[in-house]
């Protein structure tokens, strides 16, 4: 018998602590397996964590300082199952980027090193090994990972990393996924499947649908979609609206109220919810509402509960500007690329073609059969591009993530449409790309030259064989 929703405590991955030579933190991780206490009332799950924990241990970076991550996979697995590890959302050159057949082999390990040029924003870190990427994310190889920059921490929005137990901190991550257990503990992972792989718990940081005590006040919610295929549409049980304030690329150019978020695997939102207007004693319940293409259970209609407990203890960072961009900057738009600038539009098909799930006809498959040297587009270094995705699919929506890039969507035309949602005029980098679909976006291919992976983030089509690669200018880096 599973767990009934709202009878565990909330929880947040914990910060990991960098140790500092100049202007570089250096980090260390080890993937291991690790027996964690996840369902209430169940024996222990063995989950592969990063430092053995799911999510992953929290990275906290500022803009500009430059990362190195050591990455060891200790895995103990029958199938010495391989690793690659890509930042989700950080433009990283080649070589770092986690490229699917860059692998890393038990018992070895490899630095990454990030830049991070780009604006404050929520990225995420996970599994990218090839063809094992669904399995390696769904036992827990997925954390988070945060930039902070000077301009964002001078909006006054809510700040400070959640501690549930202290109840200090504002900012608070929300690391939603879908998971299926076995009686026994253990997690159920078909490594035949190749549709979608849909769980009946709704883990949120790890935790079976939480509840998190919240004072009356602002919070900022860095809410990722973490799951293998199942999508979320977010609301409030009050029917109160949210605020959303960035999508994956970061802060949006102004904050949008709306009643409820669409959020696809791999998209990130941050959501901003005041809990001022309601009296101590009251609780909320972040609810799940019906999308296509997912397969509904008994309880994942629900996500996590909120318990307002107090009055607020703190009441600096209790503000959502207007303009969220620079101040005095009038209309600001973090991503100022105007469709005319493009140069040439790339179209992309994805498709299920002789049991395989395709993009233009061609898996990565065929880019491994070609020494991995086939690309499905180049384009120079910087220059301006419209990629549209076009959903040929039938009864699937594709989460397509495109890597290096934020881009900003343009339009989303044909079957049940609804057109380009208030809050996706943020940058992006994943774009849901719903059945029947085209959805066209606009990016600037830099700042790094080399050769970079797009693909769908439904994991087991991503694994089967819905991949492909794109080379940005001539050089490797
Ligand atoms: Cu979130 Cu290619 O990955
Ligand atoms: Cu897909």
């Amino acid at each position: 018998r599973l767990p009934r929703p709202f009878t565990s405590p909330f929880a947040v991955p914990p910060v990991l602590k960098p140790q500092t030579v100049g202007n570089t933190d250096y980090y260390r991780m080890t993937m291991t397996n690790a027996p964690v206490r996840v369902l209430p009332g169940f024996p222990k799950t063995e989950i592969w964590g990063y430092n053995g924990i799911t999510p992953g241990p929290t990275i906290i970076q500022e803009r500009g300082r430059e990362t190195v991550v050591r990455q060891i996979n200790a895995i103990r697995s029958p199938d010495h199952l391989h690793t690659s590890v890509h930042l989700h959302g950080n433009a990283t050159k080649p070589q770092y980027d986690g490229y699917a057949n860059d692998v890393t082999k038990p018992g070895w390990g490899k630095d990454y090193r990030y830049p991070n040029g780009q604006p404050a924003r929520t990225l995420w870190y996970h599994d990218h090994g090839v063809h094992v990427t669904s399995e390696n994310a769904y036992r827990g190889l997925a954390g988070l990972y945060i930039t902070h920059d000077e301009h964002e921490r001078g909006l006054g929005l809510p700040k400070g990393y959640h501690d549930p137990v202290a109840r200090t901190g504002y900012d608070v991550p929300l690391v939603i996924r879908d998971a299926v257990f076995a009686t026994n503990g253990s997690l159920i992972f078909d490594r035949e499947e190749q549709g979608s792989l849909f769980g009946d718990v709704i883990l949120v940081n790890g935790v079976p649908w939480p509840v998190m005590k919240v004072e009356r006040r602002k919070y900022r919610f860095r809410v990722l979609n973490a799951s293998i295929s199942r999508s979320y549409k977010l609301a409030l049980s009050s029917g109160d609206p949210m605020t959303v304030i960035g999508s994956d690329g970061g802060l949006m150019p102004h904050p949008v109220r709306t009643g409820s978020v669409r959020v696809g695997m791999a998209e990130r939102y941050e959501i901003v919810i005041d809990f001022a207007r309601y009296k101590v004693g009251t609780s909320i319940v972040l609810r799940n509402g019906d999308l296509p293409n997912n397969r509904e259970e008994k309880n994942t209609n629900v996500v996590m509960r909120f318990d307002v407990v107090s009055d607020a203890t703190d009441t600096s960072g209790n503000r959502v500007p207007w303009n969220l961009g620079k101040v005095g900057d009038g209309d600001y738009d973090p991503m100022p690329l105007l469709p005319s600038q493009s140069t040439h539009t790339e179209r992309f098909v994805f498709e299920r073609k002789n049991g395989n799930w395709v993009i233009n006809d061609g898996t990565w498959k065929d880019i491994e059969d070609s020494g991995n040297q086939l690309n499905a587009a180049v384009c120079k270094k910087d220059e301006i591009e419209i990629w549209e995705f076009q959903n040929k699919s039938g009864g699937w929506f594709h989460p397509i993530h495109v890597h290096l890039i934020d881009f900003k969507i343009l339009s989303r035309t044909g079957g049940k449409s609804p057109g380009v949602l208030p809050y996706e005029r943020g940058p992006k980098d994943t774009a849901y790309v719903g059945e029947n679909e085209t959805v066209r976006v606009l990016a600037k291919f830099g700042p790094h030259q080399g050769r970079y992976m797009m693909h769908c983030h439904n994991l087991t089509h991503e694994d089967h064989d819905m991949m492909t690669q794109f080379q940005v200018g001539t050089g490797g880096e």
